[in-house]
């Protein structure tokens, strides 16, 4: 009788580890599943990036783009994931097997995958990871402009601190400080920068010119003269200034950290005025230096790049390609957050602007090119439109003025200068 009672309490037991398992293999994986649809923000992102890693893997297998394992008759599939951040791109991450190195045709077989509501959707820009472990693909829809055209001077204000670049891209300087871009002439560098100029002037910033080229010399007729520097001697002096002020800013956030008992406050959290010094063909500017003058250059510019950000001074520069212009040494091109290349543009010099192996797509249009905004150098390309000011008149010089008066007469202002 005993015998039986003790079978029948080990079973029951039995049952019950067995249940338990079931139930603790339930709740994982509807934790991790939970998870994955948090990541994706929904769950029709979520079923639509399923669906694609799925689509991705049997385009892999249907055109064997697999690595083959030597002397068997196995394969091993690359495991795929893919990540979206709907309209605006769809992200693919690919694991790099040996053997796999024909980017070209990996990339036929994902624009090949994406079908039906995603089919407008192609890859722009592909990347291999420094550690050589993974193909990065990012894929938008081609059919969709960028551009941003402002119709009126008050859609182009901003808060402070920030710079909208195109359509779907709004910077905030004081987590993503630095703004570089690099094109050939005629390529919209300085286009760009006007269109960012207009909106710093709206939202009361600061801004000091390094203009060499004499681009933004008109502006004297309203703005003030000493801002604006051409030559050498000048424009030292103008980034002292510009340092001394870095140095004075920092006691007051020091102060304010004292006085708030907040470590890490930045001058942006205490309502610091933004100070932008931009530069256009800085390359040129540098030119025209001897040695002494070029290394003190350097050396401030490297001080407003690496320290600016906790105290709202921030560099917006524009130059020709990182393969002809190497003023800036790798290092002070790495401390800019944002880093457009306009243009098309050679694997060399993608590679120089965005800091390793990086294959962007086709042809560029005139004004457009490719952008990463992160401060990560592991970041794969997305594209870049230059904004349009021609089409609702925005470039008149006028306009200009009208915004410089504005921002001036702002409460912002005002109360940030106080
Ligand atoms: N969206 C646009 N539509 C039409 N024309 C434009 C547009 N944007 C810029 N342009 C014009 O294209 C020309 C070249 O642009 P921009 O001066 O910005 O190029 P750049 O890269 O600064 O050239 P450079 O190296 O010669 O200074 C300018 O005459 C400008 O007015
Ligand atoms: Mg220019």
């Amino acid at each position: 009788m005993s015998s039986i009672i003790g079978l029948v309490v080990s079973i029951k037991a039995v049952q019950f580890a067995l249940w338990s398992l079931v139930c603790v293999l339930i709740i994982v994986r509807a934790y991790s599943l939970m998870k994955s649809v948090i990541n994706a923000k929904s769950i029709k992102t979520y079923i639509t990036q399923k669906g694609s890693e799925r689509a991705i893997t049997k385009s892999l297998l249907a055109t064997m783009s697999v690595n083959q394992l030597r002397d068997t008759p196995y394969i091993a599939v690359p495991r795929v994931t893919v990540g979206a951040s709907l309209p605006s791109c769809v992200k693919v991450s690919m694991e790099k097997l040996p053997g796999m190195y024909d980017i070209e045709k990996l990339t036929e077989d994902i624009n090949s995958s994406f079908r039906g509501k995603l089919g407008a959707y192609a890859v722009v820009s592909s990347r291999i990871t420094d550690d050589g472990l993974y193909y990065k693909f990012v894929l938008e829809d081609k059919g969709s402009d960028k551009t941003w055209r402002p119709k009126t001077l008050e859609e182009m204000k901003q808060n402070s601190h920030e710079i909208k670049l195109q359509n779907d891209l709004i910077i905030n300087l004081a987590d993503k400080p630095h703004i570089i871009a690099w094109g050939k002439s005629g390529s919209g560098k300085s286009s760009l920068l006007f269109s960012i100029l207009l909106q710093l002037f709206m939202s009361g910033s600061e801004v000091y010119f390094i203009d060499p080229k004499s681009e933004f010399s008109a502006f004297q007729e309203f703005y003030p003269s000493e801002r604006i520097q051409e030559d050498t001697e000048p424009i030292l002096k103008l980034l002292r200034n510009v340092c001394d002020e870095l140095r004075r800013r920092q006691k007051i956030v020091a102060k304010a950290v004292k006085k708030q008992q907040k470590i890490g406050l930045r001058g942006y959290d205490i309502g610091l005025t933004p100070i932008v010094v931009v530069a256009d063909e800085i390359g040129s500017a540098v030119a025209s230096m001897d040695s002494k003058q070029k290394k003190e250059f350097l050396a401030v510019l490297t001080q407003i790049v690496q320290k600016g950000r906790s105290v709202s001074i921030f560099c917006i520069v524009a130059t020709q390609s990182p393969k002809t212009d190497t003023t800036l040494s790798s290092d002070i091109r790495s401390q800019f957050a944002t880093k457009i290349l306009l243009g098309s543009a050679n694997a060399e010099t993608q590679r120089m602007a965005f800091d390793g192996e990086v294959a962007t797509k086709g042809g560029v249009d005139r004004f457009k090119g490719f952008y990463i905004s992160d401060g990560k150098t592991d970041e794969t390309p997305l594209s870049f439109a230059v904004t349009d000011l021609h089409t609702h008149h925005l470039n008149d010089l006028k306009r200009f003025e009208k915004a410089y008066k504005m921002g001036f007469q702002s409460d912002e202002h005002k109360k940030q200068t106080k």
